[in-house]
């Protein structure tokens, strides 16, 4: 009996300038280039170990045995690490999700980014992170920068080769995010799905990738030139046109609810309040991310929580790549898990 055992950590990120759309569904590449920065708070754990004795793939995450279609989407994600290693035999998958499962908190861009460093370490597969990139995309696009820490470009590429993620800057100049999670269920539109709807049908779609373009350019330049204030303005800005693009199409869809709308109506009057820079973001949910200085964190959480339930305000510190774990984390993952450190 032969086992190849592989564990890895890898954090979310949330995209500042948004991956919106696919130009090619299959090899998931996207229409336009994105920039996120990966966050501290919030992770997944994936064990991943090839077993001769086993007859098909199999796929728990937290501790529950998911559905056939869950299972296939992480047997195709192995076939590919399979088809490059000629690797035969089948996998067992472990994930535990330190983050609500499918609400808009990129569950999805840690789930991948850890199962694709798992797998390769399983499999001693000796690639860069960049080209380890390119495997992760194919789980799901934002995943590609999970497995690098503070702010990543995700660079759309001209082919599967190239279009992978890497840092641009490690996000140490006093950077935080506030989550205003106001709803932690599962969203009923995959972003997967609402992207494709959006790309078929809003009229908006085609401005969308040519200003995508530019906001990433000039993020980039104001990340090199630690301009906080304008990397929270293009933030905003681009956030809100992916949403733009939503309430365009045909038949028209949003993300938002209600209490998403009420938690921007509260970042805007605590900005005002405290004349504190605080820029939100949303993503395929209704959740909203606030981009802020790490320093004025506390007083932009205190001003927060006079509008909004204390339990629905989070913080965050940027975060680090993905790393691999030993048996010994894994054990006490485990027991974080069951203690209920989990966000689900
Ligand atoms: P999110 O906003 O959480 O990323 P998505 O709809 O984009 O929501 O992705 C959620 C999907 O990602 C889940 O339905 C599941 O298919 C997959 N996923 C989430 N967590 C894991 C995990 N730990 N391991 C493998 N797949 C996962
Ligand atoms: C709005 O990476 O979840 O969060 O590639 O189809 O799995 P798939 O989509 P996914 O989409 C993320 C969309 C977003 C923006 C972003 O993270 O860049």
């Amino acid at each position: 009996m032969s086992k190849k055992v592989g564990i890895a950590r890898a954090h979310t990120n949330i995209a500042l300038i948004k991956y919106w759309g696919k130009r090619d569904k299959d090899l998931f590449l996207p229409m336009n280039s994105s920039l996120s920065l990966t966050l501290d708070a919030f992770y997944t754990d994936t064990k991943v170990v090839f077993d001769d004795s086993l007859t098909a793939d199999e796929f728990y995450l937290n501790h529950q045995k998911q559905s056939e279609k869950e299972n296939q989407k992480i047997s195709q994600f192995l076939n590919l690490f399979r088809e490059y290693t000629g690797e035969r035999t089948y996998a067992r998958v472990d994930s535990l999700n330190f983050v609500p499962t499918a609400a808009g908190l990129a569950s999805s861009a840690s789930a991948f980014a850890a199962l694709a460093l798992a797998t390769a370490t399983a499999l001693g597969l000796e690639i860069s992170r960049e080209e380890l990139s390119t495997f992760a995309r194919r789980g799901s696009g934002s995943s590609t920068r999970s497995l690098f820490g503070g702010f990543v470009e995700w660079d759309m590429g001209t082919s599967s080769a190239d279009s992978m993620a890497h840092p641009i800057d490690d996000a140490s100049w006093d950077i935080g995010m506030i989550i205003l999670a106001v709803d932690t269920g599962k969203k009923k539109i995959a972003s997967r799905v609402g992207m494709e709807h959006t790309v078929q049908t809003s009229p908006f779609y085609p401005m969308w990738v040519e200003t995508a373009a530019q906001d990433l350019k000039e993020i980039k330049a104001a990340i090199a030139q630690r301009d906080f204030e304008r990397v929270g303005q293009l933030t905003e800005h681009n956030g809100m046109k992916m949403h733009a693009t939503t309430l365009s199409a045909n038949p028209p869809f949003t993300y938002w609810t209600a209490d998403t709308v009420r938690a921007q109506d509260a970042v805007r009057q605590v900005r005002e309040d405290l004349g504190l820079p605080a820029y939100m973001t949303m993503d395929a949910g209704p959740n909203v991310k606030v981009l802020c200085r790490a320093s004025d964190m506390e007083r932009l959480v205190n001003g927060l929580t006079e509008y909004l339930p204390t339990e629905q305000v989070l913080t965050s510190l940027p975060g680090c790549g993905a790393y691999t774990l030993s048996d010994a984390d894994w054990q006490e993952s485990q027991g974080t898990f069951s203690r209920g450190g989990d966000h689900d």
